[in-house]
């Protein structure tokens, strides 16, 4: 079996807002496969998007180790952080928080250009009109995203989560603000990608429909998660 992409053992989060410090996270522990689309559901307020943010890197765990794409996050300063994004994650969110005044494809070559200030944009252009061909947006590269619907903006946002090839792929609700068809088709898109790519993906939803596609479910409560389906041994 390769190596795989997220291993996180122990992690809880302590958040204090106002009064007494929360306890976010309890113990998560939690292995991703390449290849492998894990679903996580569970009640609003239980923990899942904070999860997320500590898988990325965004939030500082309290306790526990997490290492993504065989990289330890345990220690690293904010530069190294922001690199381990760049290198290994593409993040995806309900909103889909794509830059207003650039096109489809300067939204998408943007990250490109980020990762790699000194390439030609004749390279960055190409790689980005592939990624937006991938999706099916060929026919909208010169859209600004105000002329876009709202499932296009959130391939637009897709493109664009996985144009530098992360090994990981955080999905918070993507399907969130799309009708259910639309949102469906996102989602076939995604799957599809984590196999040609081999891309581990984490995707939270709180659409059963959706979460019964993934290969795996699992479950936060109250900052705990738990397996779902299949059943533990
Ligand atoms: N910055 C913060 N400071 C303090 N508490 C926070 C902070 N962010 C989130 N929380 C609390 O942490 C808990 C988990 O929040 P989180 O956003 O992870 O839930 P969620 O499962 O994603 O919910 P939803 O399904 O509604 O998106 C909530 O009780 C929330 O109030
Ligand atoms: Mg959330």
């Amino acid at each position: 079996m390769t190596q795989p992409v997220v291993v996180a053992q122990g992690v809880n989060l302590h958040l204090k807002s106002g009064g007494a410090p929360l306890h976010i996270l309890k113990d998560v522990g939690l292995t991703l496969a390449a290849g492998e689309v894990t679903a996580v559901v569970g009640p609003s307020g239980s923990g899942k998007t904070s999860l997320l943010m500590v898988l990325a890197g965004l939030e500082r765990p309290s306790g526990g180790s997490i290492s993504v794409a065989g990289e330890s996050l345990d220690g690293l300063n904010e530069d190294k952080l922001a690199l381990f994004r760049r290198r290994h994650l593409g993040i995806l969110f309900q909103s889909f928080h794509l830059i207003p005044s650039l096109t489809a494809l300067e939204n998408v070559a943007l990250t490109l250009e980020i990762a790699n200030p000194a390439r030609a944009w004749k390279e960055i252009r190409a790689e980005a009109e592939r990624a937006l061909a991938d999706v099916g947006l060929d026919n909208r590269l010169g859209h600004l995203p105000s002329a876009l619907s709202g499932g296009e903006q959130q391939r637009v946002a897709l493109a664009r989560a996985v144009v530098g090839k992360p090994r990981l792929l955080l999905a918070d609700e993507p399907t969130g603000n799309l009708d259910q068809d639309t949102g469906h088709r996102i989602i076939a898109l995604m799957f599809a990608l984590a196999r040609e790519r081999d891309m581990a993906i984490l995707l939270i939803t709180h659409d059963p429909s959706l979460a019964a596609r993934a290969d795996r479910q699992l479950r936060m409560d109250q900052g705990r998660l738990s397996i779902l389906t299949p059943e533990p041994a």
